[in-house]
């Protein structure tokens, strides 16, 4: 009685599939992608800030074919990833790898989601859009640690290649210098249309820290108040990488750019005596198979910060003890691969405010919300123009404050691992953040500069009730344990996570060389937020884009194209 049935039942089966295999609008693919050729002059990984700006370049010179394998989607699968303040809709989606961190002693031992951008674009479809470049002296820093060519006069051009300005004077302090920038960058810059008064308010309260207002920050002296330029295009609509550096060149026949593609490890061989890396296996998530491609001339990691050390010690490059204990086939052995991560992070003093002081109540009235999105939607216009907080100011300590803080003391302990022997499993995340006394002086330090900012006339106005209106943690909170105990609890990650990758000669502890070259490895290069050497004084986006515009010119310069 059954056995009929159950093979009238396979045969409609069978006729199902073969049904798939012979209709063309099937969205099932049976079989390995058709649009990825066996081999690429050069295959990137990651299709992120550097990923796309790297990509976009070197597939301009005539007859280079460029692979880039990004392993989320397309941004537009979150269609909010273009408002500026949709930040809440944005992070925790799909476009959000939001990885947890174990339990962080050092943070009271809370676990950290640390967003990072999962898409084409990478984190700049997620990020808070603040653009900055720092200090001159710290591009100065990280030549004389021994990376010719990366001095600030050296980097500069890069900066200005990678970015174009939009001039918009809705409010005080939206200035800038046009000589900073260039008139055909692809990433815009702008300012939103709409500011609170109370960030107007901040920029004159900082004076009272030695904070000075500035018209421009992005020449290379970094230390001031103003309005901080947003990576905003001429509708007021987010300008990431995938707008700037992608869209515009979506159509170039040499560039392939394949979401939905994980890269899982670099195939590496030995040729002449020299390791050679020689393509990339990824994992095709529309077809679920898994394929190898070949590079003529380099593969180029840029799968971030986290990432990048992750996919090296999958691929046999790596810390010895961690390649030993996941039990990968050691390839090659640099105790640097993961380590000597730097980051910022921020927590707040919380005041009562006048309700029309900012556009917080925005985010906490829905009815409030949804007039801001219809207003964003209709005419780009109006509080969701901004992400919360794009005001910044950027204090010199004083020689003396630092001494008594002992702030020369390096810090070395932080690391990320490969977990497991798979790409599949998130990188172990150990921020460490407060574990060394220096930081947590530099904390208490910065934290009590909050508070007498907050008590400035000019800020005083925008506050209900008394202690300048601070609610949290509270005016009763004032010995440095107490404090260093609310910091602990409350802070987060400014996530603008560098250096698990450093670009230092590899006896001081270094991973690529000064044109980012992976030591001791042939065309196998690093091009993305985790060769900085030493974390920059300002938002990391525009770093990363200047490292990926002095790539391409490198890599042209070393074939010739
Ligand atoms: C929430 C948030 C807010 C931020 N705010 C700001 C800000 O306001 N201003 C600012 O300047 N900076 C900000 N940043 C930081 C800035 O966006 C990053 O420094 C920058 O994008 C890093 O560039 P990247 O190329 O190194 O990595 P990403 O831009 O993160 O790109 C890496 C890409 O690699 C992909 N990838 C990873 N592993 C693989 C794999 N195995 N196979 C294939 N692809 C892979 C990822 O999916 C990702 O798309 C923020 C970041 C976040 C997450
Ligand atoms: C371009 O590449 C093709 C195939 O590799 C080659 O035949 C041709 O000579 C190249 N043209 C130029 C201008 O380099
Ligand atoms: C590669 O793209 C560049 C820029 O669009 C174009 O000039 C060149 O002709 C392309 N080369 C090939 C071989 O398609
Ligand atoms: C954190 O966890 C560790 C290990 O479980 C424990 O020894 C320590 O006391 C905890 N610290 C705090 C602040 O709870
Ligand atoms: C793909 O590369 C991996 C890693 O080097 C190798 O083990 C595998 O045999 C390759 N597969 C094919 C089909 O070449
Ligand atoms: C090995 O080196 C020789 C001489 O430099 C070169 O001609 C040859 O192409 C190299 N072989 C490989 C596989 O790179
Ligand atoms: C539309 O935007 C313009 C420019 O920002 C602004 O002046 C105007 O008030 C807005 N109109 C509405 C109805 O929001
Ligand atoms: C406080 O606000 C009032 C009204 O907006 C304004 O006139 C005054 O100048 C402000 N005071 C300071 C110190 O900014």
């Amino acid at each position: 009685m059954h056995l009929p049935s159950s093979a009238a039942f396979l045969l409609c089966t069978i006729c199902a599939i073969v049904n798939l295999r012979t209709s063309s609008a099937s969205p099932i693919r049976l079989s390995k992608r058709a649009d990825v050729a066996a081999s690429y002059d050069f295959i990137i990984v990651g299709g992120g800030a550097a990923g796309l700006a790297l990509g976009a370049r070197l597939s301009e010179s005539f007859n280079q074919t460029v692979l880039v394998l990004e392993a989320g989607p397309f941004p537009e699968i979150v269609a909010s990833y273009i408002t500026p303040g949709a930040g809440q809709q944005v992070l925790g989606s799909l476009l959000d790898w939001a990885f947890v961190t174990p339990a962080q002693e050092s943070l009271d031992n809370r676990t950290i989601t640390y967003r990072r951008g999962r898409g084409v674009g990478g984190s700049t479809v997620i990020n808070g859009l603040t653009y900055g470049r720092g200090s001159a002296s710290i591009y100065d820093l990280w030549e004389s640690l021994g990376n010719a060519g990366w001095s600030w006069s050296d980097v500069f051009p890069f900066f200005q290649k990678s970015t174009s300005f939009i001039p918009v004077e809705v409010s005080a302090y939206q200035t800038y210098d046009e000589s900073a920038y260039s008139p055909s960058g692809p990433i815009s810059l702008s300012f939103p249309t709409y500011v609170s008064p109370a960030s107007t308010a901040f920029i004159e309260a900082l004076g009272a820290v030695g904070v000075p207002t500035v018209n421009e920050l992005n020449l290379g002296d970094n230390v001031g108040a103003k309005q901080e330029p947003l990576t905003l295009d001429a509708r007021q609509q987010r300008s990431s990488a995938y707008d700037g550096y992608y869209k515009p060149v979506r159509n170039r026949p040499n560039l392939t750019v394949l979401p939905l593609a994980t890269v899982r490890q670099v195939i590496t061989e030995m040729r002449n005596l020299s390791l050679t890396a020689t393509g990339v296996v990824f994992a095709d998530q529309t077809s679920g198979s898994t394929m190898n491609v070949t590079a003529r001339k380099e593969v180029i990691l840029s799968a971030g910060t986290f990432q990048t050390p992750q996919l090296l010690m999958l691929s046999g490059i790596g810390p010895q003890e961690t390649l030993q204990k996941f039990g990968i086939s050691q390839s090659l052995v640099n105790e640097n691969v993961g380590r000597h991560m730097q980051d910022h992070l921020y927590f707040s003093v919380i005041a009562r405010s006048q309700p029309e002081a900012s556009s917080s109540q925005v985010y906490n009235r829905i009815d409030l919300l949804q007039d801001a999105e219809s207003e964003y939607a209709a005419n780009r216009s109006g509080p969701l123009t901004t992400p919360i907080g794009a005001t910044y100011g950027f204090q010199r300590v004083p020689e003396a404050n630092l001494q008594a803080l002992a702030a020369d003391e390096l810090l070395d302990g932080r690391q990320n691992q490969a977990h497991s022997n798979s790409i599949q499993d998130a990188p172990i995340i150990n921020l460490n953040y407060l574990e060394a006394e220096t930081d947590q002086k530099l904390a208490l330090y910065a934290f009590r500069n909050l508070r007498t900012i907050l008590s400035q006339p000019g800020l005083a106005n925008y506050t209900i009730g008394p202690a300048n209106g601070e609610v949290v943690p509270g005016p009763d909170i004032t010995d440095d344990e107490t404090i260093l105990a609310y910091i602990k609890s409350t802070l987060l990650p400014v996530w603008h996570v560098v250096g698990t990758c450093r670009m230092l000669p590899q006896a001081q502890g270094g991973v690529v060389d000064s044109r980012l070259r992976v030591h001791g490895v042939k065309g196998l290069r690093i091009v993305d937020a985790s060769v900085m050497p030493v974390i920059p004084d300002q938002h990391t986006q525009g770093v990363v884009f200047m490292i990926a515009e002095k790539a391409a010119q490198m890599i042209k310069e070393d074939y010739g194209l």
